[in-house]
């Protein structure tokens, strides 16, 4: 049976998965997003030249590939059109699915009147709406990409949606469109998306049957996961493997390898638990050497140490065959390097993910430090400190560590 390959990641998100699904779709026909919306930044450099992609499929730089957004996918027409301008000639080699769920920009609006309402215990979203566009969707008040097809029923169901929820905009202070200024936004989005939309569900059946080869790509991570994360402080969607199953019409038995994305280190953007965060002078110098500063919002990313407690959540919930560690070449000129190994909770140290993280504190394990990594591209050639700091974190989280990354750049990854 041809199954499918799928990438994860398996920290807080921002672990390089742009990066090695760009890697990986070199030997793949098709490339999938199953979930999010572009609230994902995913950092791909080819030849020195830098894209970012939020809600592109990390495919569309081979061009041999073709790209897939699924149903799970939550939409935002106006950014979405924003970022095919990147990109020449996607007739055909993308297809958007029918039922994926707009995000329109009255879902953004709501989304930063309610981060302000929260004051000091907003979560930190990126602002672009994903929470209220996947809460239409599951409240059923959401729209689907298909009925854009008829912009005109459209515009008369949310003006209508408008009419019930206006004292409630109103007191967000959001104005909302009339049905004429509707009409011509909706209508633009139709002209340039309409070659796009189709049922992509019966699509990548026909590509599997076909013996196919399918590379899905994860966004977010698995801590920032609706239901297995450190809710409140997560997205709205289902970013671990079962997600890929949900958002793109797929059977778990459809589900062949799963790669885990994680870096050597951690990082977390917005608010909430993050034991392994380091707020001294290393926690600066990874965010200075690893360039730790967000792709779509540019905030700061909180910094800390690999956390293998989280890192085997991760890898059981996922189902991971193999780990991809991203880069390592951060770490170098590290004297010592720190990973957490389990926590302290109220004087009780604990070995899994608890109920809540928050409060948690880490309890390290120390290792030495190495001088460059920097673009290397076979194991041997790796500094023997920093073989024993890999060979370490697989024996620790139980996982095969097959993809190694030492650079931004394409060719500087390591296969074992
Ligand atoms: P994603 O959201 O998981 O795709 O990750 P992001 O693109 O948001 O963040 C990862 C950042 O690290 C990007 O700027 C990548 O270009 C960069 N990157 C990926 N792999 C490596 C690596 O091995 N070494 C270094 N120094 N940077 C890397
Ligand atoms: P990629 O795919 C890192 C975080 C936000 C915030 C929380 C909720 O690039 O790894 P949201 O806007 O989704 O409602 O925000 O989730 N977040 C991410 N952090 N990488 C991402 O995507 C993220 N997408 C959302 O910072 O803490
Ligand atoms: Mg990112």
């Amino acid at each position: 049976m041809n199954r499918v390959n799928l990438v994860v990641g398996l920290q807080w998100g921002d672990e390089g998965k742009g990066k090695i699904v760009d890697h990986l779709a070199q030997n793949h026909d098709f490339v999938c997003r199953f979930g999010g919306g572009h609230n994902a930044g995913h950092t791909i450099v080819v030849d020195g030249k830098k894209y970012a992609l939020h809600l592109m499929p990390s495919g569309v730089l081979n061009p041999k590939a073709k790209n897939i957004i699924g149903n799970g996918v939550v939409l935002s027409p106006s950014n979405f059109i924003k970022e095919m301008e990147q990109f020449k000639n996607l007739e055909g080699r993308l297809f958007i699915s029918d039922k994926a769920h707009l995000l329109l920009p009255y879902h953004a609006l709501i989304d930063q009147a309610k981060e302000r309402l929260k004051g000091d215990k907003a979560i930190g979203t990126t602002g672009k709406g994903i929470g209220p566009a996947y809460v239409d969707k599951v409240a059923r008040v959401g729209h689907r990409v298909g009925e854009l097809l008829d912009v005109e029923e459209l515009s008369s169901k949310i003006v209508n949606y408008f009419s019930h929820t206006k004292p409630i905009f109103d007191a967000m202070g959001i104005d909302t469109p009339t049905r004429e200024e509707l009409l011509e936004e909706l209508s633009h989005y139709r002209d340039i998306l309409k070659p796009y939309i189709t049922d992509t569900t019966k699509l990548i059946w026909s590509v599997i049957d076909e013996g196919r080869s399918v590379l899905l790509e994860g966004a977010q991570g698995t801590m920032l996961d609706i239901d297995h994360g450190t809710y409140p402080f997560v997205t709205s969607s289902t970013t671990i493997s079962a997600g890929a199953c949900l958002g793109l019409g797929l059977s778990p038995k459809d589900i062949g390898d799963v790669t885990g994305i994680a870096k050597a280190y951690c990082t977390r953007v917005g608010n909430g638990p993050f034991p392994s965060e380091d707020l001294g002078a290393d926690g600066n110098r990874l965010r200075e050497q690893g360039h730790e500063f967000g792709t779509t919002t540019g905030r700061p990313r909180r910094c800390g140490w690999f956390d293998v407690v989280a890192l085997k959540h991760a890898v059981r919930i996922n189902g991971v065959d193999r780990i991809s560690l991203m880069k390592l070449d951060v770490l170098d000129g590290f004297e010592k390097i720190k990973v957490c190994i389990a926590y302290d909770i109220d004087g009780k140290r604990v070995d899994y993910v608890p109920y809540d993280l928050e409060g948690a504190k880490p309890i390290y394990k120390e290792f030495k430090g190495w001088k460059s990594t920097k673009g290397v591209r076979e194991f041997k050639d790796l500094p023997q400190t920093a073989k024993d700091y890999i060979e370490s974190l697989e024996e620790m989280v139980g996982c095969r560590i097959g993809i190694i990354s030492t650079s931004p750049e394409r060719e500087d990854t390591i296969i074992r």
